[in-house]
């Protein structure tokens, strides 16, 4: 979604912002725009294009042909108004007395327009950010500030607390050479102190865009406001204060951002699934007493905590949510406790009952996604217990959760999400073992067997990613196919809810999950000759039912690739096609059978010639609702 960069230092400031939108690409995006005020001639330029971050590179020459030294940049991705030149952000009032960019939506923006319109504003855009430009400026004027830092925190303030909705915004006034404003509410925004040749301070919205610069970050949090200048780094809470807040280090490799040498960051990222799901679970697994056990300290859960739970809750979007469909699985197998999975976006609305003893988990990559914030508030203020599985490390629900369980997938780009799902994956199982050897529900001899299981579970997705090579040729002669059906039982089912997203995603072939049994309840009637279907077989105890739900679908012509790690000839016989998985424990056969259907997306979509990691529509960190 929408991506933010700004800058005020000592180096000209358009390279420096196109360098960081070039990094925030992934986010997703349909057209950009970057704002510099050059001191000298205290002229504020704004450059806007529809389309490709490229073309507005071509128009600035790389940025070499605009001259001062601070700035905003944008990437768009449309909600009010269709993408084009006009709508791209930076959005400004009469003579550019304010310029903003801003992330997220202003749900209030027509109340807002109206009003301004009646006091004679007057507007060029069909965006909501328009009228948070506009609102902004009006406030300005009406500000009688000691200083021009006074007026523009009270202005902001002022403005920050009229509009509704999600926001983060960049904002540079005319009258203020050399400084960059920020302020965001629900919208993620960090900041850095950058040294060397671009001596100063750079904020963006994600890490990413600022790495070449700095590791050293703030993450502001909400309804706060921040103002950078080369030397200055001043922060304020919503009541005009200034607070101090801990500089932050990043640890990642800034190479882990690139490709590496891989034709897609999507690629890449199925690649390295071993080493994300070993990372995430390697410090979790410790020696004690001569056997393997679970260390989930940062959950912050006691053992007694863990024995009072009633029910787990899994919240999640999209993928996140298809994994906690497999905790539900693994977590009622194991600790016999009720679970449920809840898409967030629907449980905000639901006004669910509450039942005491809940752990609520949230599930999120980004840890930015407004459905999943707004449900894990939701569940706070309801009084349960709240516990995030997050991978971008200090991110809005890793802060606001009662625990975190970070997942150590480093930074994912790929829209489509592949070694974050896998770590996900990894982290609910620890936790499911977790829970059910706190509660006794498992034998020592069993939670030694499921460890030991974990701790070869990379070993087996890099095994499962050997058989690229067949998976790309059956890709390219079905990449024409117009419907494919995803079909498995529990926990098969959930994996195929994955892959079929993920095939849908990024190749915009559609595609269905169905659990196997359901099919003859309606959509086997959309079975005819050569409709590919995919059967998952990794369950031993429905494996005979599997092989009964492949045969139906054979004989209404389907064409069926199988998925299993049991070598069974009456499989081999049903379907016209089968992929071998490396054996793991049946709990654990998700990670091994969604590698596979990664690589059938990736390469289905790349033999269709689509901008695989940058799927139409789509958006990377989804912070609006
Ligand atoms: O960052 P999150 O994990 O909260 O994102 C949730 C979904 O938007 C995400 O999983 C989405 O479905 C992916 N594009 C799927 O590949």
């Amino acid at each position: 979604m929408c991506g933010i960069v700004g800058y005020a230092g000592g180096a000209q400031a358009a390279p420096i912002l196109l360098h960081g939108l070039k990094k925030l690409e992934y986010r997703g995006y349909d057209s950009a725009g970057i704002a510099v005020r050059d001191a000298s001639s205290a002229h504020i330029e704004v450059i806007k294009a529809k389309g490709r971050l490229d073309r507005l590179m071509d128009m600035t020459g790389g940025g070499q042909a605009v001259c001062g030294m601070s700035g905003v940049g944008h990437t768009r991705w449309a909600t009010h108004g269709e993408p084009s030149a006009e709508n791209a952000h930076p959005h400004y009032s009469r003579e550019k007395r304010v310029v903003i960019v801003h992330n997220g939506i202003i749900e209030n923006y027509q109340e807002i327009r109206d009003m301004l319109e009646r006091r004679g504003y007057r507007f060029h855009t069909q965006t909501d950010t328009e009228a948070a430009a506009l609102l902004l400026d009006c406030a300005y004027a009406g500000e009688d500030g000691n200083s021009p830092q006074e007026r523009a925190v009270h202005a902001i303030r002022t403005t920050m607390l009229r509009l509704q909705g999600s926001y983060a915004l960049g904002i540079l006034f005319h009258d203020q050479p050399d400084v960059v404003y920020a302020a965001r509410r629900d919208s993620p925004l960090v900041v850095g102190r950058c040294t060397g040749e671009a001596h100063g301070h750079i904020l963006a919205s994600d890490v990413p865009a600022v790495l070449s610069y700095t590791r050293d970050v703030v993450y502001l949090d909400n309804m706060e406001i921040a103002r950078i200048t080369k030397d200055t780094l001043d922060i304020y809470s919503i009541d005009a204060e200034r607070i101090s807040k801990p500089m932050m280090h990043i640890t990642w490799d800034a190479q882990a951002a690139e490709k590496g040498g891989y034709e897609h960051f999507m690629i890449k990222e199925i690649h390295e699934q071993p080493a994300a799901v070993r990372d995430t679970l390697s410090p979790r697994i410790v020696s004690r007493n001569g056997a393997p056990d679970t260390d989930l300290t940062e959950t912050g859960l006691t053992d007694e905590e863990i024995r009072r739970i009633q029910r787990v809750l899994f919240v999640g979007c999209g993928s996140a949510y298809h994994a906690g469909l497999v905790g539900v699985g693994v977590t009622e197998a194991l600790a016999r406790i009720p679970c449920s999975a809840e898409l967030a976006s629907e449980l905000r609305y639901r006004n669910a009952p509450v039942q005491p003893g809940t752990l609520c988990v949230l599930i999120s990559q980004s840890g930015e996604t407004a459905d999943s914030l707004a449900a894990l508030r939701l569940c706070k203020e309801k009084g349960m217990k709240t516990l995030a599985i997050v991978n971008v490390v200090g991110s809005s629900i890793a802060r606001e959760a009662d625990a975190v369980l970070y997942t150590h997938a480093g930074p994912e780009i790929a829209v489509a999400t592949t070694k974050a799902y896998s770590a996900q994956l990894a982290a609910l199982y620890l936790l499911a073992v977790h829970l059910s050897s706190r509660r006794a529900a498992i034998s020592p001899a069993q939670k030694q067997e499921l460890l030991e299981a974990l701790t070869a579970l990379d070993g087996k997705i890099k095994q499962a990613l050997g058989e690229k090579t067949r998976i790309q040729r059956f890709a390219n002669t079905f990449a024409a196919c117009r419907d494919v059906f995803f079909i498995g039982r529990g926990l098969d089912h959930a994996l195929c809810m994955e892959g079929s997203l993920k095939l849908k995603e990024i190749s915009y072939i559609h595609s269905e999950a169905y659990a196997a049994g359901e099919l003859k309840h309606g959509a086997i009637s959309l079975i005819e000759d050569g409709t590919l279907v995919i059967g998952a077989a990794t369950q031993p105890q429905v494996f005979a039912k599997m092989l009964s739900g492949i045969a139906e679908v054979k004989s209404r012509g389907a064409c069926v690739l199988a998925l299993s790690a049991q070598a069974d000839d009456r499989l081999a016989e049903a379907a016209d096609f089968c992929i071998g998985l490396p054996g793991t424990h049946p709990l654990f056969a998700a990670s091994v059978g969604v590698v596979p259907l990664q690589l059938l997306a990736y390469y289905i979509a790349c033999e269709r010639g689509l901008d695989v990691d940058k799927p139409r529509n789509l958006a990377k960190s989804v912070t609006v609702e």
